[in-house]
């Protein structure tokens, strides 16, 4: 791991080196049986270079708290290590470029579950694992079992924190699948 850190730290594979503060390569435990994954960072986690530290984190870190789980106990990352400037969607060629970070880093840890959080993560995980294109909505709390590089392993996906931040009603059926994540986990 220590090893992506030093080649994401110097990356200029893409032209988001070019504006970022930091790069946000993640963080918790090498050990995670569950690993989020989210989109890309934004304003708070360019500054301090550390994943949902901003509005979205907070919600996320009173989510996981409700189900019984903590930021020491997973890992959590983004697709993209680079803020895109003004928080804009990352670009395909930004994805290519960087993807090989995340899945390297997912083969280290070697999770039983990973979650991407909102439909640009999950969209990322249904390409890259053949799976048929369905929408966030349609496709929350469910376990969609894949055949990784390193292992089988349980996608479930779940809103963006972010979305239920502006969508209040998405809130409790986000509180519900994370509670469903934190039961999977123990089993
Ligand atoms: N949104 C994301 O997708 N990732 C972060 O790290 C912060 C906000």
């Amino acid at each position: 791991m220590n090893q992506i850190t030093t080649q994401v730290e110097s990356c200029a594979n893409c032209g988001l080196s070019e504006t970022r503060t930091k790069v946000v390569l993640g963080a918790g435990t090498l050990d995670a049986k569950i690993v989020l994954v989210g989109e890309a960072p934004g304003r708070k986690e360019d500054e301090s270079g550390l994943p949902f530290v901003g509005s979205s984190g907070k919600l996320l870190d009173r989510l996981l708290a409700a189900a019984g789980l903590s930021r020491d106990d997973i890992f959590i990352g983004n697709i993209i290590k680079c803020r895109p400037p003004k928080n804009r969607r990352p670009k395909k060629s930004e994805v290519g470029q960087c993807e090989g970070y995340m899945m390297e880093q997912l083969e280290i840890i070697n999770p039983a579950i990973v979650a991407p959080m909102g439909n640009s993560s999950l969209s990322y995980f249904q390409e890259r694992f053949g799976l048929e294109k369905q929408v966030i909505g349609d496709v929350h709390g469910k376990v969609i079992d894949i055949k990784a590089p390193w292992g089988r392993t349980k996608l479930f996906p779940l809103y963006h924190p972010a979305a239920a931040i502006y969508r209040r009603h998405l809130l409790g059926e986000l509180e519900e699948d994370m509670k469903k994540l934190g039961e999977l986990a123990s089993k």
